[in-house]
């Protein structure tokens, strides 16, 4: 028997003026589509905001539905929106930001297990990392170099 390990390593920027100012307005319109979730049930209010190699921006922003499980969550709406549009175009970076109604979420929310697995497919696709910025609606922020490093041991194409 032997045991392996993976380390998964993250940046923790205290405040959005730490941020690279490009970081900085993306994490904006990340806060700017996040009051536009639909999320009557949760009150779960998640915005996210992409960045393209071809310099354009892709928001989304979570829509739930009374059936729950035909919601989606923010990440996706904004991952397939790009895909959609701008097929051929890389994925840079995402800032992601959550705020509740019931509270002020002060931990980064980092995207679920679902999304992660859904981001992964498109950076394997694009063969590039894609950078990850996560926060709540106040609080620190944290960065992600990659998404295999927020997703560690992944499911891809290759096991196919
Ligand atoms: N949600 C997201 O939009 N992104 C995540 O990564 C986690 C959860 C949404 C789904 C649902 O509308 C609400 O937050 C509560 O789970």
């Amino acid at each position: 028997m032997k045991e392996i390990s993976i380390t998964t390593r993250f940046s923790v920027f205290d405040l959005l003026s730490d941020l690279p100012s490009e970081i900085q307005d993306l994490m904006e319109q990340a806060v700017i589509v996040r009051k536009n979730a639909y999320a009557p049930y949760s009150k779960f209010k998640v915005g996210t905001a992409i960045l393209l190699d071809n310099g354009q921006i892709v928001l989304g922003s979570n829509q739930e539905n009374a059936a729950f499980p035909s919601g989606l969550c923010a990440e996706r709406v904004a991952i397939f929106q790009a895909g959609a549009i701008y097929p051929n175009a890389k994925i840079l970076k995402m800032a992601i930001t959550a705020a509740s109604d019931n509270n002020k979420t002060s931990a980064p929310i980092p995207p679920c297990g679902s999304c992660r697995q859904s981001i992964a497919e498109y950076e394997i696709k694009q063969n590039t990392p894609i950078e990850i910025y996560f926060m709540g609606e106040i609080g620190a922020i944290y960065k992600s170099a990659s998404l295999k490093n927020l997703l560690p041991f992944m499911f891809d194409k290759n096991f196919l």
